[in-house]
């Protein structure tokens, strides 16, 4: 009966689903609205000796009844609150939630749960990762970013200006992406999840590519209109089948979703993390199709859609001007996706055509540099 019920629902809520298979860990995702209900239950309390919630605190405060409901399903754990800034990706501050960890008797039938944006479900799935060698979690993403580029197969930390330096390949049990927590992100918050919608775009085709600028160009800022369940669907779709395509990042498919990121992991490292990752990754992305026109295999008109496509979303194309060059360099030299000091780049040549330059001479990346602010 309770199965039935729920398959009701589902249809109700035109709700969507992805399984993916990883070497370590299966990962089911769910996408739709006022779905949380639906799979944080009493059966899934059963599973597990016990949890520990680890929430950001704005959403703490405006979701404060969901998730007084949560944890009562889940026999109130304990909870975790987290400030959602980059300083709480450290290992200073992993070192905290160990210790509650510990005092909480958490044991390998434990389960964590992350409600937030990127930041609480990249430490949460940093600390799952690693305590006792590796225990479940699930995950209730609730900006824009969080849903849109879930977390599937990597979570990570950072250490002084390295971003995401220290990470493991490991996925959440369970994600729900519920679309009725967007209402409550301002505009700005809308915008950083666009930065990788339209990487996934850009990496994917020109179909999706299209689609969503349309989606951007027709409604504006009136979000109650947009497709959400159809956008996340599709950018987890895309992340999906790379990821599983490539689980342990060998083959260079996985590297596609880096499209834009090794200048954006710089920019915010340099920044002090005051950059904000979507911003930075819509730099990124600019600066690598500037490297793409410029070793001749991006045409014009490919660099000025993907231009207009960021400016329409409502993230930055002109980067601050005070960074220096030799710094952006070595930083560059020291990025996961670099070898032996020698730069490498995910490089597009039209939509839906990536592929990884290696090598790349520093005159090209100067020269990008220089031309960044003026097209
Ligand atoms: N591991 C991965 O696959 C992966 C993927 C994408 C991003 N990330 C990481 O995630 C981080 C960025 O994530 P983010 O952009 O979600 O930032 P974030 O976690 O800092 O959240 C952004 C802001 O939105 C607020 N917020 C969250 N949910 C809200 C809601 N429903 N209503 C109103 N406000 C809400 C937060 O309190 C915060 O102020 C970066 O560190 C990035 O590296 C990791």
């Amino acid at each position: 009966m309770k199965n039935l019920v729920n398959m009701f629902l589902r249809k109700q809520q035109k709700l969507k689903t992805i399984n993916i298979s990883l070497p370590r860990k299966n990962q089911r995702i769910f996408i739709g609205r006022n779905i949380v209900d639906l799979f944080i239950n009493e059966s899934l309390a059963k599973k597990y000796f016990n949890f520990i919630i680890l929430v950001d605190s704005n959403v703490l405060c405006i979701y404060r009844n969901d998730i007084d409901k949560i944890k009562k399903v889940l026999g109130n754990p304990k909870i975790i609150v987290i400030e959602p800034n980059e300083d709480s990706k450290t290992l200073n501050f992993l070192n905290l939630i160990f210790e509650r960890c510990c005092q909480n008797k958490l044991s390998r039938k434990s389960c964590f749960v992350a409600i937030g944006g990127g930041i609480i479900g990249d430490i949460t799935g940093f600390i799952a990762s690693i305590y006792m060698r590796g225990i479940d979690f699930i995950f209730i993403p609730t900006t824009l970013m969080a849903q849109a580029d879930t977390i599937i197969d990597k979570v990570a930390i950072s250490h002084k200006s390295l971003k995401n330096i220290a990470g493991s390949f490991y996925s959440p049990v369970l994600t729900i992406c519920d679309i009725n927590f967007l209402r409550t992100l301002n505009d700005k918050e809308i915008a950083m999840g666009f930065s990788e919608i339209i990487k996934h775009a850009a990496i994917d085709s020109e179909k999706h590519f299209n689609f969503i600028k349309s989606t951007l160009k027709n409604n504006k800022k009136d979000f109650q209109k947009y497709p959400w369940e159809e956008i996340i669907y599709k950018s987890l779709k895309i992340k999906s089948d790379l990821a599983q395509k490539d689980p342990f990042d060998e083959s260079n498919y996985h590297k596609g979703l880096s499209y834009g990121h090794t200048f954006a992991n710089v920019l915010e490292g340099m920044s002090g993390f005051k950059l904000r990752h979507g911003e930075a990754v819509a730099l990124g992305m600019k600066f690598s199709a500037i490297v793409s026109r410029n070793v001749g295999i991006m045409s014009k008109n490919i660099f000025n859609e993907q231009n207009d496509i960021i400016k329409e979303a409502g993230l930055p194309t002109v980067m601050p001007k005070s960074l220096n060059k030799k710094t952006i360099l070595e930083l560059f030299k020291k990025d996961k996706i670099s070898d032996n000091g020698e730069i490498n780049l995910v490089v597009l040549e039209k939509f839906g055509k990536f592929s990884i330059k290696k090598n790349i001479d520093h005159k090209i990346i100067k020269k990008a540099l220089e031309l960044f602010n003026t097209i």
